[in-house]
């Protein structure tokens, strides 16, 4: 069974999500945090971090059910500062409001898990350890997504090379803006952001 040593209960915390979530995005949450606790594992992460990314593996979808128009007023009314592009793209604000819910209901205050559950969904230029592998832990759970790209994602991941999170976030920012543009849908600029954050970083350190 996976502990961690924050004082937030991880059961508690799993017994109030069950109630925000239907059956299988539940499901979809366990699976992130059994992943996320690998990862954080495999790559070596100290335990404050492990846990951490346990922790907001399992809550990174809090407010996933909550529809748009709520969302957007839930913002309003908590001074969650928005752009033009979270307005016309509202499934992006789920981890925002998430991360809220999540201090609110669980008194949860870590900045660095609450960061992690805000930016799962478009990641952003300067990511820390923890939001990575809750990102990545999302994309390749084992519970509910596509089998053949968990496996071409996890089949990549090198533990024994220090930039692995990194291309692993490429790769994965790299399929989701195809598969954005395939789909004619708009790409939020902190997506872009992200990409070009792994792309130059990597070249710096002649990875690329
Ligand atoms: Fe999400
Ligand atoms: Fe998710």
């Amino acid at each position: 069974m996976i502990q961690t040593s924050t004082v937030l209960d991880l059961e508690q915390a799993k017994a109030w999500l069950s109630q925000q979530l239907t059956a299988e995005r539940f499901e979809h949450s366990l699976g992130a945090m059994d992943k996320a606790a690998e990862l954080a594992e495999k790559f070596n992460l100290p335990s404050v971090e492990k846990d951490q990314a346990i922790l907001a593996g399992l809550l990174h979808d809090a407010a996933k059910l909550m529809p748009a128009s709520e969302l957007l007023n839930y913002c309003d009314q908590h001074q969650i500062p928005l752009d033009e592009m979270d307005r016309k793209t509202p499934q992006t604000l789920h981890p925002f409001v998430g991360a809220e819910i999540v201090r609110e209901a669980l008194d949860l205050q870590e900045p660095e898990i609450l960061d992690a559950i805000r930016f799962h969904t478009t990641g952003r230029a300067g990511m820390s350890r923890v939001e990575k592998i809750v990102y990545i832990a999302d994309k390749i759970e084992g519970n509910t997504r596509n089998p053949l790209y968990v496996q071409k994602v996890t089949s990549s991941l090198d533990f024994r090379n220090p930039y692995s999170l990194d291309f692993t976030m490429l790769y994965i920012l790299d399929s989701t803006i195809q598969f954005l543009i395939e789909k004619h849908q708009a790409i939020h600029p902190r997506t872009i952001e992200a990409r070009n954050d792994f792309v130059l970083k990597l070249r710096a350190e002649k990875q690329l």
